[in-house]
């Protein structure tokens, strides 16, 4: 119940969000202007080609990177007005974050790995452990949990980034290509673990992802295309259930 409660207050508002970097005299525009709304407990895919601004996005969205222009709203406060310990407390707290390169921290092993949003959320250690077994067992890595990155495969990794993100009961998951690294049927295996979370919990999740049959099941696709978005298409519930 407490959890359904928080979640309801997820809100994000997207408001003509442009990115432009300056390599060498070159601009460029990673993001040209993005506006989009998300309901609490939606479920997105956000599509496009290489290069069209997915991450660059998923960044934004995350409160891990700033706009060079345009608005972002979390739960209706502009992120703009937040200072860095209230960003940082949203990010531990509210969100979980899969990155496209896993992040994970080379001289720990995936049980640290996993505890440590935990840790900086002032849990005690006992507690973390236990909870980063659990996590890492959600994920099929029960049996791998002394392992350090280097000794595991890329998919692996990302199973482990994922029980990471997973471990502070965040109520927006954003996810950059969580399935890119895994055969298809560990990518099922964790469709499965967000989709359960999304009806459980009402988790908000957006994932990027550049495999048609993840993508259709969201609830909603979002299709970039250089820095703008394409189109946003709703998956009917019909469609949803076939
Ligand atoms: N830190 C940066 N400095 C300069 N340019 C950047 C930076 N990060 C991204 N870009 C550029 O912004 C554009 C969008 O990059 P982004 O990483 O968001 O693409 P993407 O859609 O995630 O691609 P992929 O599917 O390959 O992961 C690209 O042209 C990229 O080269
Ligand atoms: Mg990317």
């Amino acid at each position: 119940m407490n959890n359904l409660l928080t979640n309801e207050s997820i809100r994000l508002h997207a408001d003509n969000l442009k990115i432009t970097y300056i390599i060498g005299g070159n601009r460029i525009e990673a993001l040209k202007g993005v506006s989009f709304e998300v309901k609490t407990g939606e479920f997105i895919a956000i599509t496009g080609t290489s290069g069209s601004g997915k991450s660059t996005l998923m960044h934004l969205l995350g409160c891990l990177d700033v706009p060079t222009s345009g608005d972002y709203f979390i739960d209706g406060e502009n992120v703009a007005t937040m200072n860095r310990d209230e960003l940082a407390a949203i990010r531990n707290q509210k969100i979980g974050f899969i990155f496209q390169k896993f992040h994970l921290l080379p001289d720990l092993n995936a049980i640290d790995n996993v505890a440590l949003p935990q840790l900086y959320a002032e849990k005690p250690e006992v507690e973390a452990q236990k909870k980063a077994i659990q996590a890492l067992e959600s994920v099929q890595l029960g049996s791998r949990i002394d392992h350090f990155p280097f000794q595991l495969s890329g998919g692996q990794q990302q199973r482990v980034a994922i029980a990471r993100s997973l471990i502070n009961d965040p109520t927006l998951l954003l996810a950059d290509e969580p399935t890119g690294n895994l055969d298809s049927e560990t990518g099922e295996a964790i469709m499965k673990i967000f989709k359960k979370l999304n009806k459980e919990k009402q988790t908000t999740i957006i994932i990027v992802t550049h495999e048609p049959e993840i993508a259709e099941q969201a609830d909603r696709i979002i299709d970039l295309r250089d820095g703008l978005i394409k189109s946003d298409t709703k998956i009917s519930t019909l469609l949803s259930i076939v």
